[in-house]
């Protein structure tokens, strides 16, 4: 009852609140760029990668068009660049020199870059800007790793990771979900190393030093991607691969040795895959995410390489953008949940499919429950799947809300009209958007127009608003179980009463989500010799699992079950995904006595570790009011 007088409360402020100001929900607040007088069509890249100073050096061409015929300026992103020279190139290739200034640095949003068109420049015609420029060491999108930090220890490798707002500390470019390029590229790098980009990597190219990239279909600014290493490439099918390496390879054609079927069940249910091939990288341990889905190319963390395919959910997940993200994006970072929310329902309906229903239901409840967790320390206003959004970092946002209450939202969807309506629902979504962006009340009226009113009857708009704009989950959203997971909780609480003793838990013949769920389920009062017992029998401070040694030794440092503590650090060096170590951090310096013990352990992991990665770990030592994840 109080729950819903808040709840009526929060949303009475959220709209008297926007209503007051002119906040915009349609307007993307994290770009400086003037996208209403300037779009970008096309860029073409010249980029020399140089391990010597970290850094890119070259040229970006930049081919737009003026939306606003009077306007005389452009205003481009930028991050820690150096940018050396801009110039108009006239249709017969004559360059035009233009003035150009960098803005004030804001900590999230970088550096504007305001261009002024010289007089000669006409705007009824395409423009043709080049940017002659240098990355920063200090680039938030790219991490340069020494060969230590490598799986085999000879050559650097670079990486990066554009996602969300960091496209422009290596280009400079309008850097918003709501504009579309095509792009070309030439990337000279050492001639032993091998380039690979978002783009049409060809598996068969010869080393070199010298790469050319074309691609073909237009993506927003954060699905710019680029890698150069030691890398080889292995086919997992007829369209897809991986790329690693060469000590990874054979590791990973084993994990996802069922890529190229989930390919092939996804474009049987949501429609063609449109993009060519579908490639993966896995990258050394300092990958900052679980996956993230650079169009034909998803780059992977290492830490998914658990031999048993049991974490291969991430890979359904970063092909599943092909359709939600990729194909169909996200206006601005808000609507964040159009493409994580519907990316992890397709995600877990290509799980059901390849792997089984009691698998799918598993990782379903799993996911529910970080819900349930991550309510707890969300504020309330930050709890609708459309929250207001024009400050903070939009990073910052990506936490499980939008993950799994939007999974959730389209779960309620798929009841409520029966999964055949809801798959040609939609089919034709991603068909009538594709290569296009739609914001939160696009996809609201949409779904009205597509779904709700030829059903009458079943949900009203009214109800799909409540998961828009109200905190918490609405009272009729079906809740995930698994008869398994439930069984692996019961036991969990008859050990810690004593009914049943530690050898009475088998352990070894469950899935790694029962093992996760039943960690999970051990009552808050357990103390950490009773730990010490179970960890004795079961052997989970050896576990090669990187989940299970994450919620594993999460429990080890929140109930200060000292004696584990040295494997507990060994987890914290072994893996980099922030997802894997910050919580892990956050427990050990948050149990009331060993805040300076997991401070000490950071300052000698740190340097391993991805800058994102570092900043999350910080945001633990330093808590502010943002929510982490
Ligand atoms: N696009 C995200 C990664 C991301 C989100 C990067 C926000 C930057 C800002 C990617 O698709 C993703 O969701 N990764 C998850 C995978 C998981 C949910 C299966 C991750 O890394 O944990
Ligand atoms: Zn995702």
């Amino acid at each position: 009852m109080l729950q819903k007088l808040v709840t009526v409360v929060i949303s009475l402020l959220l709209v008297s609140c926007s209503g007051k100001d002119n906040y915009d929900p349609a307007r993307d607040y994290f770009t400086f760029a003037n996208t209403d007088q300037f779009l970008t069509r096309h860029i073409a890249l010249d980029l020399d990668v140089d391990f010597a100073t970290e850094s890119l050096r070259g040229s970006a061409v930049l081919y737009m068009t003026a939306v606003d015929k009077r306007a005389r300026q452009i205003i481009l992103d930028t991050r820690d660049l150096s940018i050396e020279s801009v110039v108009f190139l006239a249709a017969n290739g004559a360059p035009e020199p233009a003035r150009f200034e960098m803005g004030t640095v804001d900590g999230v949003k970088g550096t504007s870059l305001v261009i002024t068109l010289p007089l000669s420049v006409d705007t009824q015609s395409e423009l043709i800007v080049r940017i002659d420029y240098e990355t920063s060491p200090a680039s938030s999108a790219l991490q340069w790793l020494p060969p230590e930090l490598t799986a085999g220890g000879k050559h650097p490798m670079m990486f990066s990771q554009s996602q969300a707002v960091h496209a422009r500390s290596w280009i400079p470019l309008q850097d918003t979900p709501k504009v579309r390029i095509t792009y070309e590229a030439v990337i000279h790098t050492p001639a032993e190393l091998l380039a690979v980009m978002s783009a049409d990597n060809d598996p068969l190219a010869p080393r070199g030093g010298e790469y050319r990239f074309d691609m073909p279909q237009p993506i927003p600014s954060y699905l710019l991607a680029i890698a150069v290493g030691n890398l080889y490439f292995a086919s997992l099918g007829e369209d897809t691969g991986v790329y690693t390496e060469p000590e990874l390879l054979d590791a990973s054609v084993y994990e996802f040795a069922n890529t190229q079927d989930m390919l092939d069940v996804a474009e049987e249910r949501f429609g063609p895959y449109q993009w060519g091939r579908y490639d993966l990288l896995v990258l050394p341990p300092s990958f900052p995410y679980g996956g993230m889905e650079n169009p034909r190319l998803s780059f992977l963390t290492p830490s998914l390489l658990a031999g048993d395919q049991s974490l291969v959910s991430v890979v359904a997940h970063e092909l599943a953008h092909s359709w939600s993200g990729n194909l169909v994006t996200n206006a601005t970072w808000r609507d964040g949940w159009l493409n994580e929310g519907m990316t992890s329902y397709l995600e877990s309906r290509l799980m059901e499919i390849i792997y089984g229903e009691d698998r799918a239901d598993e990782e379903r409840v799993l996911g529910y429950e970080e819900l349930l967790l991550n309510f707890e320390s969300v504020p309330l206003e930050r709890q609708a799947l459309a929250p207001r959004l024009d400050s903070g970092d939009p990073d910052d946002i990506q936490g499980t809300i939008h993950y799994h209450k939007g999974q959730l939202f389209l779960q309620y969807l798929e009841d409520g009209f029966g999964r055949d309506t809801f798959d040609a629902f939609l089919l034709t979504y991603f068909d009538d958007f594709a290569f296009q962006t739609i914001t939160t009340e696009e996809f609201l009226d949409y779904l009205d127009e597509n779904l709700l009113a030829p059903n009458p009857g079943i949900i009203s708009r009214q109800q799909t608003e409540a998961w828009m704009y109200q905190p918490g989950l609405p009272d009729d959203a079906r809740l995930p179980s698994s008869t398994t997971l439930a069984r692996a909780a019961e036991l969990a609480a008859a050990w810690a009463v004593g009914e049943v003793g530690v050898n009475d838990i088998p352990v070894g013949d469950w899935s790694p989500q029962a093992q996760i769920h039943f960690i999970n389920s051990l009552p808050a009062d357990l103390s950490g010799e009773r730990l010490q017992v179970l960890d004795e029998a079961l052997g989970l401070s050896d576990t090669k699992n990187a989940e299970i040694g994450r919620t594993w030794f999460i429990q080890v440092a929140t109930r200060r079950y000292t004696r584990g503590y040295e494997k507990l650090e060994q987890h914290l060096n072994r893996y980099g995904r922030t997802r894997l170590v910050s919580p892990v951090y956050k427990a050990l310096a948050g149990n009331g006595q060993d805040f300076a013990a997991a401070e000490a352990m950071f300052a000698k992991a740190r340097s391993a570790y991805h800058p994102l990665t570092v900043a999350a770990i910080e945001r633990v030592f330093r808590p502010t009011d943002g929510p982490e994840n």
